[in-house]
């Protein structure tokens, strides 16, 4: 009888191209919507850009130095769509295949698995003014786009994910307006919802059409909300909130189907065979977990409610993102329970606080690694009750450009002073060094 391979745990870092990679017009890339929305005054606190960034379109090398130092086995980047395509379909731009062919051999000479993410978050500019995610034709562009990453990275790039966060880009994106594209508008958010499964879901068939050697799937951002304030009006929009935010993307993939409260209001999107479409078996599944949310109903809003703050007696990150290690490992218990998962990867955790170096040159961040050794616990609480969990990828190897908040959140094991470009590893960094050192051995 022969025995399942044993897998090794993966431990990584994580990154995306927006946050990091800078050189903006460089070699042919085109605007992403975030480069038209950083660029657009008051969207990013101080009105800050990802035009540099951490430049490490250009310092890749030093980057992965800091990571082969750092120990990990595996690193998830994602890929600039318009740094390949410029209008987001049609003409290849080589030089951009380049870098990440660059990127990738780097890595996998120091030993580092590299985990590919398709989509995170930096569409072409070209394709939002053809509708974005709101245009049916998205689920084409994006596999078509799909296809051609992975022909071309696919021979050394084993790790495909789908997309990030799908809820994030649909909500804030498309609900609030705190994101790119920065619109407030109820049908293209559930146009966008839906269309971001299409996608996948077309992405997802053609590559396994092309290569079944590929590890394919995807990340969702898996948190609970829970009501506010006690009343009944928000307990009901909690659970709307869960089912927007969870079930609307963990639904259709894993059990083909969206959760029955919100279906009328997809309805107008969905054709006959998209449901098929979207249930793709996957290899695996990235969560990404941070906080808990506070829903509180707010009859006026778009969508009927508003995240408050998380409540003052509880301890929080310099976000005020609530800490809560239990709770992220019973967001992986219920997952296990509710779904027929497969194998998971932690692909995003970790914490922003408000970091000093020190005039010892060192960023002495005790709280962070608190933050990631209760996480870590955690995770493996719910990994020993059978949840079957694969990696853990701290976000975020370096500070980094924080979306809408701009420079301000610090998430990275290692400091980025943005003038300099200098990079300091924090005591995180060497907390985690060590803790890949000690368990290099379990599987
Ligand atoms: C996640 C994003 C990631 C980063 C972290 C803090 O929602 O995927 O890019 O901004 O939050």
């Amino acid at each position: 009888m022969s025995t399942p391979a044993i897998q090794p745990f993966l431990w990584g870092t994580a990154t995306a191209s927006y946050q990091i990679e800078g050189a903006v017009s460089e070699d042919g890339r085109a605007p992403s919507i975030w480069d038209t929305f950083a660029h657009t005054p008051h969207k990013v606190e101080r009105s800050e850009t990802g035009d540099l960034a951490c430049d490490h379109y250009h310092r890749y090398t030093e980057d992965i130095e800091l990571m082969r130092h750092l120990g990990v086995q595996a690193y998830r980047f994602s890929i600039s769509w318009s740094r390949l395509l410029p209008e987001g379909k049609g003409k290849e731009n080589g030089l951009g295949f380049d870098f990440y062919n660059r990127l990738v051999d780097d890595l996998l000479a120091a030993g580092i698995t590299p985990f590919a993410t398709l989509f995170h978050w930096d569409l072409p500019q070209a394709l939002q003014e053809r509708g974005g995610f709101s245009n049916r034709d998205i689920a084409g562009w994006f596999s078509d786009y799909a296809v051609l990453a992975a022909q071309r990275l696919g021979d050394r790039v084993k790790h495909w994910i789908m997309l990030n966060e799908p809820s994030v880009y649909a909500f804030l994106g498309h609900a609030i307006g705190l994101h790119a594209p920065g619109l407030t508008d109820l049908k293209a958010f559930f146009a966008t919802t839906h269309h971001l499964n299409l996608a996948q879901g077309t992405a997802l068939q053609a590559l396994r059409s092309n290569n079944t050697a590929w590890q394919l799937g995807t990340t969702l951002n898996v948190h609970r909300g829970v009501s506010a304030d006690g009343s009944k009006t928000s307990a009901i929009m909690a659970e709307r909130h869960n089912d927007l935010w969870n079930g609307c993307f963990l639904g259709p993939l894993l059990s083909g189907a969206y959760p029955s409260e919100i279906l009328s209001e997809l309805e107008p999107y969905i054709q006959s065979n998209d449901l098929n479409a979207i249930r793709q078996p996957v290899d695996f599944l990235g969560i990404n977990h941070y906080f808990r949310s506070y829903i509180r109903a707010k009859p006026d809003a778009l969508i009927g409610y508003e995240h408050a703050a998380t409540p003052a007696h509880l301890p929080k990150t310099s976000f005020g993102w609530e800490i809560d290690p239990s709770e992220f490992r019973d967001v992986l218990l219920e997952l296990h329970q509710r779904y027929q998962c497969p194998p998971i990867y932690i692909t995003e955790n970790g914490a922003y606080f408000d970091d000093q170096l020190s005039s010892d040159g060192k960023v002495h961040d005790a709280n962070r690694i608190a933050f990631l050794d209760g996480y870590i616990k955690a995770m493996n609480e719910a990994r020993d009750r059978g949840v079957d969990i694969r990696g853990y990828f701290v976000w975020s190897l370096m500070d980094n450009f924080e979306w809408a908040c701009g420079y301000r959140p610090t998430f990275g094991l290692v400091k980025v002073d943005f003038k300099t470009q200098k990079r300091t590893p924090k005591d995180s960094y060497f907390w985690y060094r060590d803790l890949i050192a000690s368990k290099s051995h379990d599987h």
